[in-house]
């Protein structure tokens, strides 16, 4: 990825840890929705912004297609995508806001927390249905809200909504996707809510890993300021020894959108 991309996260090494922590909270989530979504005998699949490939590696696995590929800008990611998976899947450099993809027509495309990131959600949505076969299915995975009753979380997730907007995305998507019944070309086919509540204690380790993985690249200059962003950062490493359950509950919006 170029310096100063407008990926909110950045892709360093410990951008690159916080994915791997993400890929095991949300793989349940992500498992029951390929269960229920994806057709059978699929020739291509896609994953969008595949990042590390964490879930290229589940659609694949889960949805058996003769062919698997994951896209991304960034080509440290997709390094260690590539490392991981050995010959078995193809990860390609592409920015998923350019058509065509460099492998279509896709019998499925997936993409998991990066319509949160990208202008302009529901263009996207369409453009992508067009790299689809007839009777392909796009599945997209995106954050509806996230409750929690510690303020130290709810700090944290002030900082990342006002990081992500000023890059043009927005964190709580799901709405947006949920009310985009139809458009040019695509409908909705279904629209889940699935609750995932993970222990106080692993989502700390994942919060702070993104913070400092912020810091460390400057993505956080001029949205806190280094007081607020140390106060942040001690109330995650305090947290995350925690075995406490029930405090934090993302919903996710899963939708499917398939060709009109
Ligand atoms: C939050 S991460 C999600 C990674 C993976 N989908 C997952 O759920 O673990 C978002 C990913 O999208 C990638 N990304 C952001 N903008 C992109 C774009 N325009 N084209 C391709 N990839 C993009 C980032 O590099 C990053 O790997």
């Amino acid at each position: 990825m170029t310096e100063g991309s407008a990926y909110s996260f950045g892709d360093s090494e410990l951008a690159a840890e916080r994915l791997a922590l993400v890929a095991r909270v949300f793989e349940p989530a992500m498992r029951k929705f390929l269960e229920r979504a994806a057709p059978r005998h699929l020739h291509l699949a896609l994953d969008l912004g595949c990042g590390p490939g964490h879930t290229t590696e589940t659609l694949a696995v889960l949805t058996c297609p003769d062919r698997t590929v994951g896209l991304d800008v960034s080509e440290q990611f997709l390094e260690r995508a590539r490392k991981r998976a050995g010959s078995r899947l193809e990860f390609v450099r592409h920015d998923v806001t350019d058509l065509p993809f460099p492998a279509r027509p896709a019998d499925l495309i997936f993409s998991r927390l990066l319509l949160s990131h990208l202008p302009e959600p529901e263009k996207q949505v369409a453009r992508w249905v067009g790299e689809l076969t007839q009777d392909g299915v796009l599945l997209n995975d995106e954050v509806e809200r996230i409750e929690t009753r510690l303020e130290q979380f709810a700090r944290y997730l002030a900082l990342t909504e006002r990081r992500i907007r000023a890059s043009g995305g927005e964190l709580y998507l799901g709405p947006r996707l949920d009310a985009l019944r139809e458009g040019t070309g695509f409908r909705q086919h279904s629209s889940d809510l699935v609750r995932v509540a993970p222990p106080t204690g692993e989502v700390a380790t994942m919060f702070r890993l993104n913070l400092r993985a912020m810091r460390a690249d400057g993505r956080l200059e001029g949205f806190a300021s280094a007081t607020e962003l140390g106060v942040i950062g001690r109330e995650l490493d305090e947290l995350a020894g925690s075995k406490a359950e029930g405090e934090i509950v993302w919903s996710l919006r899963q939708t499917v959108f398939s060709p009109a």
